[in-house]
Formats: C-alpha cells, structure tokens, sequence
C-alpha cells in the first residue's frame, strides 16, 4: 500500500506544530523543507527578507532532499502564508520534483489570510500536472481529524474548508 507523506516548510514553528499533527493522525512520513541559504534571525529580519523574496518573485533553491515520491499516493503540503501567498521555496520543491500522478492536500497557516486566498499562488507553483485535491487552513488537532474522518472513504478531500 501507498503512504503518506507530510512536507513542509516553517520558520517559527506554527506550520511545523500543524503539519506534526497531521503527521500522528495519518500515519505518515514528514519532511521539512529548507532553504540553501537560511533566513536571519528575529522576525523582523526575516519578514523583510520574506517579503523581499515574494515581491521579486525570487528563486528560493531548497536544501532539503526529498525522498522518492513513487512511494507515496497522498502527499499534504504545509506552509505560512506570506503576503497572502505561498512562499517561494515551493516553487524549487515543484520544479526540482515530479508530483504527478500523486494526490496533493495543501494545508496554510496565518494570522488571518484565508486558506482560499493562498490557492492561485500555490496552484501557479504546482503547475498544471498536479491534482490538488482540497485543502484547508490549518486550525487545531480536532479539525485534521474530523476531516480524516469525514474523507475516510472518499478519494477526495475537496469541499473541505
Ligand atoms: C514574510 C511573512 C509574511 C507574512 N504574510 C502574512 C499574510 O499575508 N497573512 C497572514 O495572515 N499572515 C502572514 N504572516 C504570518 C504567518 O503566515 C504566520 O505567522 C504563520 O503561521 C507562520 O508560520 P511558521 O511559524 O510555520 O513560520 C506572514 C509572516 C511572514 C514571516
């Protein structure tokens, strides 16, 4: 049987906690992705630099190897909503990888930015091959399992909120 896989990018933490907790819920394999070179320290040095990246629509090469997608069906996608969107790190993590033929669920935290606000970036990072299948801005550990629960026996996971 194919697995799981959780991948994720986070700087302080809140992605990291959420993409964890999802981790325990469906028995999955978890990767953190990170960038070649890392962000400075502080928040606000790394905000600026942050937003300088998305502003500039920069190219963010990751560090992190991400082990082989064949063995994986179901592959959820963690990341901080920066200035509305999703980061640029995710754009190397889909151009360096092939997730075709796999069933993506991305999954945003923020302070207040919708999940659906985040959706056309990610999209425009994926490309056209990947199916995205719903997605959800994370909240707590009840709502990852009401929504496991609820998808049990669905190949879908769309309508989600
Ligand atoms: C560069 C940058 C831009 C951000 N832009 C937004 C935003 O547009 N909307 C929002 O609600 N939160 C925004 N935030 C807050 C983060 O999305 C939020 O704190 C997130 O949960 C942090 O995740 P992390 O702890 O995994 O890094 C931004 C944070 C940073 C550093």
């Amino acid at each position: 049987m194919k697995k799981t896989l959780v991948i994720y990018f986070s700087l302080s933490g809140t992605t990291k906690a959420a993409a964890e907790s999802i981790q325990e819920n469906t028995n999955a394999d978890i990767v953190r992705i990170e960038p070649v070179e890392p962000y400075p320290e502080g928040y606000s040095n790394y905000s600026k630099v942050g937003m300088q990246q998305m502003e500039a629509h920069a190219d963010v090469p990751m560090k992190t190897k991400i082990p082989d997608l064949n063995q994986y069906d179901l592959i959820f996608i963690g990341y901080p909503t920066w200035g509305g969107q999703v980061p640029r790190i995710f754009n190397s993590l889909f151009a360096e990888n092939d997730f075709s033929g796999k069933r993506v669920l991305p999954f945003s935290t923020s302070v207040s930015t919708p999940f659906e606000d985040t959706l056309p970036s990610f999209k425009e990072a994926a490309g056209g091959g990947v199916k995205i299948v719903g997605g959800f801005r994370y909240r707590d550990e009840a709502q990852v399992q009401r929504l496991l629960k609820d998808n049990k026996s669905s190949s879908s996971f769309l309508g989600l909120e």
